[in-house]
């Protein structure tokens, strides 16, 4: 068999004990154990390939010179195509690939075309990578070695194919490109995830760097408004020590003058009547009383805590017409003691108070209109006359009062604003207003509260 030449060759060639220059010359062997020897040499040879071939993961297949398989391994087997002894003589086109009709079936061409070039010589090896089915494979056929001077008849084998399956290698190596391009998927992602928490922190930075500005705006603010605060009340003693000074010190000397004149006319009767000048002390006395109460009532009205914001503003218009009878005072208040607020009571009465007295004092107004309304959750204070106007009243007054400027601050620190215009001939109108907030609305005056 031409088969077991080839191997045999092999064996020759590749057994180290093989006695090329034997160092004595072996007796001739008689002629039908030279045959059996030959025989076991054959099997053994036999046996080799069969175990070689078997342990390889690829199809290896002997063909034959028109194509025809003349041996092949247990790989047939494995991918199902067929058993190792059936397909001998079968062609290994119809073999690798079942059913197939194409006329220019390439695996067809492939081992026509690498079996005529190995007839004429013209080349050692051919290549082809394929599918077939599910299967990617990458077929080879090699010429096999002869015998030198061997005669080759039908049947022999003339090549060797061998066909590997790469599919397992391709499926790995898509899975790989899949996991390397979800991969840069997932950097990306990252990537992006990355930049829009770094964008998110510099908005972060700029905004708290905007609160922190903000902050000290207002902590400055602040500053100037207890500054503002500290000043109004060293103010407000001032003016109380003064009016104290004026009013009722200078009232007590008075009377204190009075009575020493009334004890003199008492030790000397002929210089004049007694009780006249006693009657002028208690006269005194009563009109001292009378201004402490209007002092005390400066400070803090009574009635202010007794009914309400709007009630002590009513009842001081009414006790001022009496002091300037030539003024006409008309109120419009359109808002109950409930709905001022606690914390803007003494401001707004205060305000009322500061405004009128300078109507008297610089206005030579007949009429003056004190009107407070509550619109759209705004608490508004005016206070209209009918006077000269602010421009006639003398540089001289504007600069050294200081009513207007408390009354301001006042209305700063309470989160209201101020407000006074004049428009000639036509008198003066001032103008307070606080925005309620919800704490405001949900702590009415003492009135509503009160009235529970
Ligand atoms: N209703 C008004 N009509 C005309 N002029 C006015 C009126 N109100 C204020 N003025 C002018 O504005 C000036 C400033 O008023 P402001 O109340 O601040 O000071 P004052 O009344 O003079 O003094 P103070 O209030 O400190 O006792 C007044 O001196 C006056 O000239
Ligand atoms: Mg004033
Ligand atoms: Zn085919």
């Amino acid at each position: 068999m031409p088969m077991a030449t080839s191997a045999k060759t092999r064996a020759n060639r590749t057994s180290p004990a093989g006695p090329r220059r034997p160092r004595r010359p072996a007796a001739p062997a008689p002629p039908q154990l030279e045959n059996a020897g030959r025989q076991a040499a054959i099997e053994r040879a036999k046996l080799d390939w069969e175990s070689t071939a078997d342990a390889l993961a690829a199809l290896v297949c002997l063909l034959g010179q028109d194509g025809e398989i003349t041996r092949t391994n247990r790989v047939i087997e494995d991918w199902s195509l067929g058993t190792v002894s059936g397909v001998v003589g079968k062609h290994a086109h119809a073999v690798l690939h079942p059913g197939c009709r194409n006329t220019r079936c390439a695996i067809a061409g492939f081992i026509k075309q690498s079996l005529g070039e190995i007839r004429d010589g013209s080349r050692q090896q051919f290549e082809l990578q394929e599918t077939i089915g599910a299967r990617f494979l990458h077929l080879t056929i090699r010429p096999m070695r002869q015998r030198a001077g061997a005669e080759s008849g039908r049947g022999d084998a003339r090549a060797v194919l061998v066909v590997t399956d790469l599919s397992a290698l391709y499926r790995a190596q898509d899975a790989l490109e899949r996991l390397n391009s979800s991969l840069e998927e997932r950097v990306r992602a990252r990537t992006q995830a990355l930049a829009d928490a770094n964008r998110d922190l510099r908005n972060e930075i700029i905004r708290r760097e905007q609160a922190e500005v903000a902050l000290r705006g207002s902590r400055n603010e602040l500053v100037a408004l207890s500054e503002q605060l500290i000043g109004a009340q060293e103010g407000e003693r001032k003016r109380i020590a003064l009016e104290l000074h004026d009013s009722v010190g200078q009232s007590l000397s008075a009377v204190k003058y009075t009575l020493e004149r009334g004890l003199e006319l008492l030790r000397q009767p002929r210089l004049g009547n007694p009780g006249a000048v006693f009657q002028l002390a208690v006269r005194r006395i009563q009109e001292t009383a009378e201004s402490i109460r209007s002092i005390s009532m400066n400070l803090r009205p009574k009635l202010l805590d007794d009914l309400g914001a709007a009630s002590a503003i009513q009842w001081f218009c009414r006790d001022f017409a009496e002091i300037y009878p030539s003024l006409t005072i008309v109120t419009e208040l359109a808002v109950n003691d409930g709905q001022v607020p606690d914390r803007l009571a003494t401001v707004v009465y205060r305000s009322v108070q500061e405004l009128l007295n300078n109507v008297a004092k610089h206005s030579r107004a007949k009429h003056v209109l004190v009107k407070l309304s509550l619109d759209d959750n705004t608490l508004l204070l005016e206070v209209r006359d009918s006077g000269v106007g602010l421009e006639k009243a003398t540089p001289e007054s504007r600069r050294h009062g200081s009513g207007l400027r408390n009354l301001r601050e006042r209305a700063q620190m309470t989160g209201g604003q101020f407000n006074i215009v004049q428009a000639p001939g036509r008198g003066t109108l001032a103008q307070l207003s606080w925005r309620l907030a919800e704490e405001d609305r949900a702590a009415p005056g003492i009135a509503a509260r009160a009235a529970k």
